[in-house]
Formats: C-alpha cells, sequence, structure tokens
C-alpha cells in the first residue's frame, strides 16, 4: 500500500509587498533583488493577532471541499511551521477544533524550509502502516512575523502562506514512492533564529538586539543549498533508476532562483518543466512546495513522475518521489 496525494489546497494573503515599496523601507533596488534572487513581490498576512492559523484553515477548509469530505473524517494533522501561532499548544490543534476536525490527533512538526518534506515523509509513513486512512499535511509560515523590515539581506526575501494536502491510501501503486531526506545541525549557526527558545528566553536584551529576527549569513547557506539541493535530487533519480527524462515536473523550494536553476540543471530538467513562482511569493519556507503544487494541480496528470526538493535552516535537506495519482477537469 501507497501514500497518495488526493487533493491539494493552499491560500495567500492579500497584501502585496512589492519590491518598489521596499525601496521606500531599505537600501535596496528591484533590480538587485530581481537578479539576486527572482523575486518581484510577496504576500504579508496584516491584522492583529493573526498567526498562521489565520492561512492554514482556510487552505485545509478548500482541500477539505475539493475532495468532499468532512472534517470529522481527519485523522491526522501535521503542521509543518517554523512561525506557529504560539510555541505551543500546537497551531495543529487551534486548526483541527476551527474546522471541527473532531476525530484527529495533531502536531507541529519543525525542519524549516524542508518541514513539508518531512512532514509528507511522516504523513507517509501513518499511512503506510495501515493505522491511518486520512492525513492532512500543511505547510504554512508567516516569516513575515520574525522579519526584521530594516535589514535589506532578509527583508526583501521572506513572505507568508499557507499549503495543504490530503494523504490516503492507493493501491495502484501511486503516490508517495520514496523518500531521502538529511539534516546536518552543524549549519544551525548560518541560519536561525537566535533567542525565544529555551537556550535563550525573552528578555528585554534580546528584544532590543534583534534576536528574534531571522540571522542568515547568505552566501554560506546559498552554497550549501546550491550543492546539497542538486545533489539529494541525483541521488534520488540514480537510486530509483530514473534519468531527468522520466520526470514531469520538478517542484523545488523556493528560496532563489539560482538554486532551482543548479537543481534543474543537475537533473538535466529544461525549465517549462520545473514549477517556480518564487517571483510572486517570494520564500514562504514550509508553504513553497504545497503552494506550488496548488497552482499547477490542474496541469498535473495521473501516473506523472514529480520530484520534490528543499533546502533549508538545521541545515536540513531532501527531496521525494511522486506518482500523481489523479487528473483534474477544467
Ligand atoms: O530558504 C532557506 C535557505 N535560504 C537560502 O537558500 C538563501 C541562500 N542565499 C541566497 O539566496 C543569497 O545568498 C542571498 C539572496 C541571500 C544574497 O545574495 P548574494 O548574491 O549571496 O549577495 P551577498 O549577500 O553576497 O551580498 C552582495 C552585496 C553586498 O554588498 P557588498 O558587501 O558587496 O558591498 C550586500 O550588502 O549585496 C548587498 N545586498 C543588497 N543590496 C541591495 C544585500 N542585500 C541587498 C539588498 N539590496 N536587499
Amino acid at each position: 500500500m501507497t501514500a497518495a496525494i488526493t487533493a491539494v489546497a493552499g491560500y495567500v494573503p492579500e497584501y502585496r509587498l512589492t519590491n518598489a515599496e521596499l525601496e521606500t523601507m531599505v537600501d535596496t533596488n528591484d533590480e538587485w533583488i530581481k537578479s539576486r534572487t527572482g523575486i518581484e513581490e510577496r504576500r504579508i498576512l496584516k491584522g492583529e493577532n493573526q498567526g498562521i492559523s489565520a492561512m492554514a484553515i482556510p487552505a485545509v477548509k478548500l482541500l477539505l471541499e475539493k475532495r468532499g469530505i468532512g472534517a470529522e473524517e481527519i485523522d491526522c494533522m501535521i503542521t509543518c511551521t517554523v512561525t506557529p501561532d504560539m510555541l505551543f499548544p500546537a497551531t495543529s490543534n487551534i486548526i483541527c477544533d476551527k474546522i471541527g476536525a473532531v476525530n484527529a490527533f495533531g502536531f507541529d512538526l519543525a525542519a524549516a524550509c524542508s518541514g513539508f518534506l518531512y512532514g509528507v515523509t511522516t504523513g507517509t509513513a501513518f499511512i503506510e502502516s495501515g493505522r491511518y486512512k486520512k492525513v492532512v499535511v500543511v505547510g504554512a509560515d508567516k516569516m513575515s512575523a520574525i522579519v526584521d523590515f530594516t535589514d535589506r539581506k532578509t527583508c526583501v526575501l521572506f513572505g507568508d502562506g499557507a499549503g495543504a494536502i490530503l494523504l490516503e491510501p492507493n493501491t495502484e501503486g501511486y503516490g508517495i514512492q520514496d523518500s531521502l531526506l538529511h539534516s546536518d545541525g552543524s549549519g544551525a549557526q548560518y541560519l536561525r533564529m537566535p533567542a525565544g527558545g529555551s537556550a535563550k528566553p525573552a528578555t528585554l536584551e534580546t528584544v532590543n538586539a534583534k534576536e528574534h529576527y531571522i540571522y542568515q549569513e547568505g552566501k554560506t547557506v546559498f552554497k550549501f543549498a546550491v550543492t546539497r539541493m542538486a545533489d539529494v535530487c541525483y541521488e534520488l533519480l540514480q537510486k530509483n533508476h530514473l534519468t531527468g527524462d522520466d520526470i514531469a515536473w520538478l517542484v523545488p523550494h523556493q528560496a532563489n532562483l539560482r538554486i532551482i536553476d543548479a537543481a534543474a540543471d543537475r537533473m538535466g530538467l529544461s525549465r517549462d518543466k520545473v514549477m517556480i513562482n518564487i517571483q510572486r511569493y517570494g520564500n514562504t519556507t514550509s508553504a513553497t512546495i504545497p503552494l506550488c503544487l496548488w497552482e499547477w494541480e490542474k496541469k498535473l496528470r495521473k501516473g506523472d513522475l514529480i520530484v520534490l526538493t528543499a533546502f533549508g535552516g538545521g541545515f536540513t535537506w531532501g527531496a521525494t518521489l511522486v506518482k500523481w495519482a489523479y487528473d483534474t477537469k477544467g
């Protein structure tokens, strides 16, 4: 028995933060942002006390509507995020409560930009074991909550969004075929939020020192991302006796167009087989991959082989091979 993706959905907030607006906030320019990252605008969740659940709830509601099932049928909710509504309780519990998923258990999973791949792999194991029949995996991040909008090195990169998929058992071999996941904690120093955890709880000093914002050594992260993401995609193809010609779509984490190109090149894939929406959403961390699937869903055909891949804070990285399970009408 395999675990198939049987529905996808997403949600992005209305507000568009353009490169032009960022030019009025920090010393940057549209040309630099576009040429170094590919980003033109990103969505920002506005409003008091609005956490990721405000995006995940509409995404999951749409998911259930598309699949035509009730919330009470969900067995498990996995929310992949580094920006939960609160450190605890898990945002999954809040989502389940608000949508009426009364029979589900839920937990949050933190693996930064690779979170969604880790969540899909975990959900797949639950389905393959035969223990659960309907697992929802959400990738949601409100990066604007932890971005320093006076730091031009990071504030141009990130955006807010949420995507969700439903995993169900399949007896015809469709769905998740294989997954290679990696992590290397020695990379923690290069991409992190320094304070707010148990090692350095919030104090007046940590707030004044801006330690509750993302810290990234971009160049170092870039070097690791380019090689690790391309290598793991290549490794996945080799392991499954496939070449780039067998792959219908590459769905890469959207952190930087140059990193995406490197992974596609290593697999021998042309650009028209690569899902890219970084220009409109920026880096939404856990949400990039499900948002791409949502946007491209109508172009996906039953039997298409698809590679999902990501690299991010941790360091964490991985690649997942999917045999798409359904055709979308319309
Ligand atoms: O998703 C999680 C994983 N994260 C990633 O994969 C991100 C990986 N890193 C990157 O994508 C790139 O390193 C960045 C896009 C973050 C930066 O691009 P870069 O080509 O590595 O630029 P850089 O950091 O080396 O900066 C080059 C120059 C610097 O100026 P000097 O020192 O050469 O005078 C920066 O100060 O560009 C300057 N700079 C900017 N200029 C205008 C940095 N940010 C900006 C900006 N606007 N927003």
